[in-house]
């Protein structure tokens, strides 16, 4: 586990549910100097926790910021591997990119990279992805499953499931998948993946599963452009969302639907796709890199396809497109 001293102490702190924790025993155990603990506690401090030195007993930590730091997010994960190697960033340019540096030197199998901040944000399809500070949960996921290649595609469905279940989990709402894997709450976007490999032609070497949650917005805070199909948790729930309990929510649905699909395939998570789903039995319009077609979609195939019937009958495989849902069939 890659855990500093200062996030050490943090997890001790934290840890101790209001009780004091002594100096001294924090020097012993971190076999550091009192005046570097004190150090490491300024600088938590200078993060946004209150903490509260009582004399005799120690330190107490009173409140705690609403940040994705690994102190605040391991101690709420359920886990084997997902998020057991975390870097975090206050900012950076794109967690996307990092990670896939990462990936390429060796990180191990469930490596997180989570900033609180991204300044050039990467959506699908060369967009950019609005990553204001603090807000929303910017993450992406290094995972290398023992598959081939033309396997992979459907990870980014298996996030998708995932992500709905943990949002239901801690928010009540009920978010639904628009294909592959845009979720959305009252029809507006909560949620985007953006799925990358790193492969050869027989083997997979890593997938990073980058996601981006809309979580404590308020919606004059979005991008004038996105306003009108952008929404975030707190504006559907009129409430503060834990940010650090809901990354931990969605490692562990992750980790679980992941190695569901490793071990059974892709039938178990189409069902659970399936039933989060708001695409299927819709008239839709589907935007791909050659041509634009419209049709009602039919449903997903084993390999997590969607099947469209054109207005000629025909009925074609969808395997990558920008979906406009345009009603009922
Ligand atoms: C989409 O266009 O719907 C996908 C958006 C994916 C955004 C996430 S945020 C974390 C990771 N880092 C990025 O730059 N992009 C992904």
């Amino acid at each position: 586990m890659n855990i500093s001293i200062k996030e050490k102490i943090l997890s001790t702190l934290i840890n101790a549910n209001g009780e004091p924790v002594s100096g001294q025993k924090l020097a012993d155990e971190l076999q550091i100097s009192r005046t570097m603990i004190w150090k490491h506690l300024k600088s938590i401090e200078e993060d946004g926790y209150v903490i509260e030195a009582i004399k005799k007993k120690g330190y107490i930590l009173r409140s705690i910021p609403d940040l994705v730091t690994p102190a605040q997010v391991i101690p709420k994960l359920s886990t084997k591997y997902l998020g057991r190697n975390m870097d975090y960033y206050t900012t950076c340019e794109t967690t996307q990119v990092i990670a896939a540096d990462k990936a390429r030197e060796d990180a191990p199998h469930g490596t997180v990279i989570i900033a609180e901040e991204q300044t050039a944000g990467k959506g699908r399809l060369e967009r950019s992805w609005d990553s204001s500070a603090n807000k929303g949960i910017w993450m992406s996921v290094i995972i290398r499953p023992k598959i081939s290649p033309e396997f992979a595609a459907p990870f980014t469905l298996v996030s998708a499931v995932a992500i709905t279940q943990a949002i239901q989990d801690v928010t009540n709402l009920a978010p639904q998948i628009k294909w592959p894997n845009d979720i959305l709450i009252n029809g507006k976007k909560v949620t985007g993946i953006l799925t990358e490999l790193q492969a050869e032609m027989d083997i997979v070497h890593s997938i990073i599963i980058g996601i981006g949650v809309n979580v404590n917005q308020e919606l004059s805070t979005f991008d004038e452009s996105i306003q009108s199909i952008a929404t975030s948790l707190k504006i559907e729930t009129g409430e503060e969302i834990d940010r650090s309990l809901l990354v931990a929510k969605i490692l562990y649905y992750l980790e679980k639907y992941g190695d569901l699909y490793v071990e059974k395939g892709f039938q178990p998570i189409k069902i659970l796709w399936e039933s989060h789903n708001c695409t299927i039995g819709k008239r839709i319009r589907a935007t791909m890199l050659r041509e634009t077609v419209e049709g009602v979609a039919l449903g997903i195939t084993n390999d997590g396809v969607l099947e469209l019937k054109l207005d000629s009958g025909e009925i074609r495989g969808v395997y990558s497109a920008d979906i406009h849902l345009l009603g009922r069939n």
